[in-house]
C-alpha cells in the first residue's frame, strides 16, 4: 500500500492481539516520526514510548481507566520539547529566554504534531493499528510526573499501537474531504449544506444509539452536553493554563 491507500484506510483500533511489536518494526516508526518538517530544523519534540506495563497501569486513571490505556502493547508519547534545545544553548553559552513563552511553545507543539502523524502513518503502514487518547490534554500534570518531563517539556498525544486483534472494524463516518476544503476564501456554507455534512455522521448507528441512549434529539447535543462539556472544557483550560505556567511557557 502506498502512503494514500494507508491514509485513506484508516481506522482507529482499540483492541489488540498478543502479537509484541518487533523493535525492528518499532525503530522504523521512530525513524519516520523524527523526520518530518520542524521549526527552524529545531526538532521541538520528544517521544516517550511505554512497554512497560506497570507504567501504563501508574498512568491508566489519568487516561480515565480507558482499556487501551493498558490493554496496547506500547504507547507513544509526543511532548513539546524546548528543554533540549536550551541545554544545546546552554552548551555554547547562549541566553535561554527567547522560548520561554507561548510562541515557542506553539512552535514546538507543531513540531511534535507533525511527528505522531507521521508515527500513525508509519505504523499504520507497517499493519499496525492505533488510536490517540486525548486524555493527556486533560490530565497533563499526572502524565508530567508520570514521565518525569523537565521543565519546557510538556506532553501532547498520547498513542497507544499494536497489531489489531481483529481486521473487521468499520471505516468511521466523516464529512466528505471536499466540504472541508475552500478554494481561495473561507466560503459560508448554508444551513441545508451543514445538514448535508453531517448526515452521514448523525445517520450511522453507532451515533443513533449513543443519542437515544443518552435521551438526546440530535448528535450535537449529545456532543456539547455530554461528550464535551464547557464546565469540562473551562476546568481543563484552567490546568493547562497553569501547567504551561508551572513548565515554563
Ligand atoms: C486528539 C484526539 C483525541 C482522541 N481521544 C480519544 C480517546 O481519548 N479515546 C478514544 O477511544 N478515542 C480517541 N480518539 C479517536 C477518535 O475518537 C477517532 O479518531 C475519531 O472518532 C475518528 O475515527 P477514526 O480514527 O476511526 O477515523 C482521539 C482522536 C484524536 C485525534
Amino acid at each position: 500500500m502506498n502512503a494514500i491507500d494507508t491514509m485513506l484506510q484508516h481506522r482507529s483500533i482499540r483492541n489488540f492481539s498478543e502479537k509484541t511489536v518487533e523493535k525492528t518494526v518499532l525503530d522504523q516508526i521512530l525513524a519516520a516520526a523524527c523526520n518530518g518538517s520542524s521549526m527552524g530544523g529545531m526538532q521541538l519534540f520528544s517521544i516517550i514510548v511505554t512497554q512497560d506495563k506497570a507504567m501504563m497501569q501508574k498512568m491508566a486513571p489519568a487516561h480515565f481507566n480507558q482499556p487501551i490505556a493498558t490493554n496496547a502493547p506500547l504507547i507513544l508519547t509526543f511532548c513539546a520539547d524546548f528543554h533540549r534545545f536550551d541545554r544545546y544553548c546552554e552548551c555554547r553559552q547562549t541566553p535561554t529566554d527567547a522560548y520561554h513563552n507561548l510562541q515557542a511553545y506553539q512552535w514546538a507543539v507543531t513540531d511534535a504534531l507533525i511527528a505522531a502523524q507521521n508515527a500513525c502513518v508509519a505504523a499504520e503502514s507497517l499493519g499496525l493499528g492505533l488510536c490517540w487518547l486525548g486524555t493527556i490534554t486533560y490530565n497533563t500534570p499526572q502524565f508530567i510526573e508520570a514521565l518525569q518531563l523537565p521543565q519546557h517539556v510538556v506532553p501532547v498525544a498520547c498513542i497507544p499501537m499494536g497489531y489489531p486483534a481483529t481486521n473487521d472494524t468499520p471505516l468511521t463516518a466523516k464529512i466528505s474531504w471536499e466540504n472541508l476544503v475552500h478554494q481561495e476564501t473561507y466560503h459560508e456554507s448554508s444551513d441545508e449544506a451543514i445538514n448535508q455534512m453531517y448526515a452521514k455522521m448523525e445517520n450511522c448507528s453507532n451515533n443513533i444509539n449513543m443519542v437515544n441512549d443518552n435521551g438526546f434529539e440530535n448528535l450535537a447535543q449529545d456532543y456539547v452536553m455530554r461528550r464535551y462539556k464547557k464546565e469540562d472544557n473551562e476546568y481543563f483550560s484552567q490546568v493547562l493554563k497553569d501547567t504551561l505556567q508551572k513548565q515554563g511557557f
